[in-house]
């Protein structure tokens, strides 16, 4: 087993492994190393345009789609990648607002994605303010589809809501979790009725370090992609110090380590899910 992990939960899915433009002049003989769960794979282009993966002398899956590349580590992708309909819809702009690093579990960075109290205390005047800390209820359900969580209702005053927003307003939120370490996140836009689509997913690099890619898919007219990217990455530069600094770099999956508070039936629901697929990687064993 090459990998640091034997959670299926990891080897038999898709994992991201960086922005597709990033293979640009690449070869088999001029790879791309990129890591994933504690190994450095190499990826390039072939003669016709098609990604290739290999760990060593081992092919590995790879796909190129929603403007990222997927690799499945154990090589048996137990499902298709999700859909991003939104993706490259007319209308919308697509902007890859870039990676970040965090020293963390990833789990903890979804789980402090889909959660709406902290706005006014981490994102104090852009996505939330005091007093306006009340996270109303929401409802949260499994597709039994997709088996993808969506928590829907979503409601949060925000003084300036996206690089488009210039005053305050309530905003309307989706979030949806498509794998462990995928998540989006759709709001109010400056388009009447439309939503914004906003995509974060996390490449684990090994148990405690991640790449955080945040993908855009929304309706702006008048920002530049520079003022796009430069929102969406303060904000995350606001959550990075508070993710590092948690006392576990694992999250628990009991509900007793940590408790719920109100507005987190999203961490719960997502904590559930996780335990009800057996997800071992990046989890802190029950003590
Ligand atoms: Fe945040």
């Amino acid at each position: 087993m090459p990998f640091n992990t034997d959670d299926p939960n990891m080897l038999d899915d898709w994992l991201v492994a960086g922005p597709a433009a990033a293979l640009a002049g690449t070869s088999d003989t001029a790879p791309r190393p990129v890591r994933l769960l504690g190994e450095t794979l190499h990826l390039w282009r072939d003669a016709s345009g098609k990604p290739q993966c290999r760990l060593g002398s081992q092919v590995l899956a790879v796909q190129s789609r929603h403007g990222y590349l997927w690799v499945c580590p154990g090589g048996k992708p137990a499902r298709p990648l999700f859909d991003f309909p939104e993706y490259g819809e007319a209308g919308r702009r697509t902007v890859d607002c870039g990676g970040i690093g965090v020293a963390v579990s990833r789990l903890r960075v979804i789980e402090n994605f889909l959660d709406m109290a902290h706005f006014p205390f981490v994102h104090g005047g852009i996505l939330g303010q005091v007093p306006h800390t009340e996270v109303a209820r929401y409802q949260v359900q499994v597709d039994p589809a997709t088996r993808e969580i969506w928590a829907t209702d979503c409601r949060f005053w925000q003084p300036r809501a996206s690089a488009a927003h210039g005053s305050g307003s309530e905003v309307i939120y989706k979030y949806r979790v498509m794998q462990p370490l995928t998540a989006m996140l759709y709001k109010s836009s400056s388009r009447d009725g439309a939503l914004d689509a906003i995509g974060l997913f996390l490449q684990p690099l090994d148990d405690e370090h991640v790449i955080a890619h945040t993908l855009l898919a929304c309706y702006d007219d008048t920002s530049t992609d520079a003022e796009l990217i430069a929102f969406q990455q303060a904000i995350f530069g606001q959550d990075k110090p508070i993710l590092e600094n948690h006392a576990f770099k694992r999250m628990p999956l009991e509900g007793r380590a940590e408790t719920p508070t109100r507005g987190d039936t999203s961490s719960v629901t997502y904590r559930r899910w996780l335990r009800e697929r057996g997800m071992r990687f990046g989890v802190r064993p029950a003590a």
